[in-house]
């Protein structure tokens, strides 16, 4: 077999992380296992991004009535279920089976709904969303299947929608090597660290709104996730068409 399209090109560049690294594709053995079933992992939590209140409380992203937001890579569900205590027909989807169980025993509020499925390779039905969230599934990404996110942002993403996305914060945490380095070297060190420089590159057809350390700017603290190697940002998708 030659390739001939871009999906067997993107195909072929996950083979080249044979060692088990890349943690965005199903293999036997699910690696989020291991990092949800503890008990004191920080992301074993119900608290939502700081970013994600400073935003709503700064008028950034709006009220959740009659919007629906989709959470990215939702893990155990915290931010999703965020989305739906604010008003919003909130979406979570993830790669692994075991994560979306826990988050749909953890889910009691109404307007939440959880998926199992690969935001790179599969469709997500029921968009597109207002708001599209992804708070740590892009930073683990191989570099070539950022061209897969994308595409899939295109798709979920309705003209004029918010994205936010929480990732390590280049020189905190996460591989500092070049894009070529890590294909060359088919092994991803647990994630990629970004600049604010590098995701505005990244999502450059979108407008940028703001983006920071991941902390609220009011005084409060304790009712959310914040870490110090992790950053956030806000965009907004033109509404009309390119
Ligand atoms: C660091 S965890 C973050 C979980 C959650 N967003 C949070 O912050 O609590 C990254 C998540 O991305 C998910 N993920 C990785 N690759 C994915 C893919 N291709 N499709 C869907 N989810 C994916 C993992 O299963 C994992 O739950």
């Amino acid at each position: 077999m030659r390739i001939a399209t871009v999906d067997q090109l993107l195909d072929a560049l996950d083979t080249l992380f044979a060692d088990g690294s890349d943690w965005t594709r199903r293999e036997q053995v699910d690696p989020w296992i291991r990092i949800f079933s503890q008990e004191h992992h920080p992301l074993n939590t119900d608290l939502p991004d700081a970013n994600l209140v400073s935003w709503f409380r700064q008028g950034l992203l709006p009220p959740g009535e009659a919007r629906m937001a989709l959470d990215l890579g939702c893990g155990l569900g915290r931010n999703t279920r965020w989305f739906a205590r604010q008003g919003y027909q909130a979406t979570g989807i993830d790669l692994s089976a075991y994560a979306i169980d826990q988050a749909k025993t953890r889910a009691n509020e109404g307007g939440v709904t959880f998926l199992e499925g690969d935001v790179l390779r599969e469709r997500i039905s029921g968009g597109p969303f207002d708001v599209v969230y992804d708070s740590g599934c892009f930073h683990h990404l191989p570099p070539h299947r950022r061209i897969s996110y994308l595409r899939t942002l295109e798709t979920v993403l309705k003209p004029g929608g918010l994205f936010g996305i929480c990732t390590f914060a280049w020189g905190q945490m996460g591989s500092e090597d070049d894009d070529l380095t890590l294909l060359r070297q088919g092994h991803l060190e647990g994630g990629i660290a970004y600049t604010m420089d590098d995701l505005r590159q990244v999502f450059s057809t979108l407008e940028f709104i703001e983006g920071g350390a991941l902390q609220v700017k009011e005084e409060q603290t304790g009712e959310v996730f914040q870490m110090p190697f992790l950053h956030a940002a806000l965009f907004r998708r033109g509404q009309a068409e390119e």
